[in-house]
């Protein structure tokens, strides 16, 4: 089975900035790694990251980027295991999020459905639109 982690965080630099590639291209080296793929939205303010692999290695690498100081508040809102990858093709894919994907995500986010289905069908969209 695999293990899939979805966190949010706001960032504490903007997007699109030389940041966001050395967190990319950093990702991308290591992931592959660590059997690890997923996806890394952008909003304005924030990131919304994926993170898919084996649940030991996905776990450690999530407790190593908690404590990276180019975001906050990082809050984790979604962990379950699944048969397959969403994100198989991407070490680690890079999209934005726009008004309407972030409103659709706060309202899974706030709401006390398990269906969490949807929530990786819309980031998988995202994904491939990206
Ligand atoms: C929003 C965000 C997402 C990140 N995603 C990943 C990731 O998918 N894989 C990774 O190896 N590092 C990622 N990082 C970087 C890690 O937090 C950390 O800087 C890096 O793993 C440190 O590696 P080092 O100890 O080998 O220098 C991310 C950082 C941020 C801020």
């Amino acid at each position: 089975m695999i293990y899939q982690l979805l966190y949010t965080s706001r960032s504490t630099v903007p997007r699109g900035g030389h940041t966001d590639l050395d967190i990319l291209s950093h990702a991308l080296t290591n992931n592959r790694l660590l059997g690890v793929t997923g996806c890394l939205l952008r909003e304005e303010d924030g990131f919304c990251q994926v993170l898919e692999g084996a649940k030991d290695t996905v776990r450690a690498l999530f407790e190593q980027i908690r404590c990276d100081p180019r975001h906050f508040a990082v809050t984790e809102r979604i962990n379950r295991l699944v048969p397959m990858r969403s994100f198989a093709s991407w070490s680690m894919c890079y999209g934005a999020l726009s008004a309407a994907d972030r409103a659709f995500l706060a309202r899974r986010f706030a709401g006390d459905s398990r269906n969490f289905a949807v929530v990786f069908d819309r980031i998988q969209k995202i994904a491939v639109a990206s």
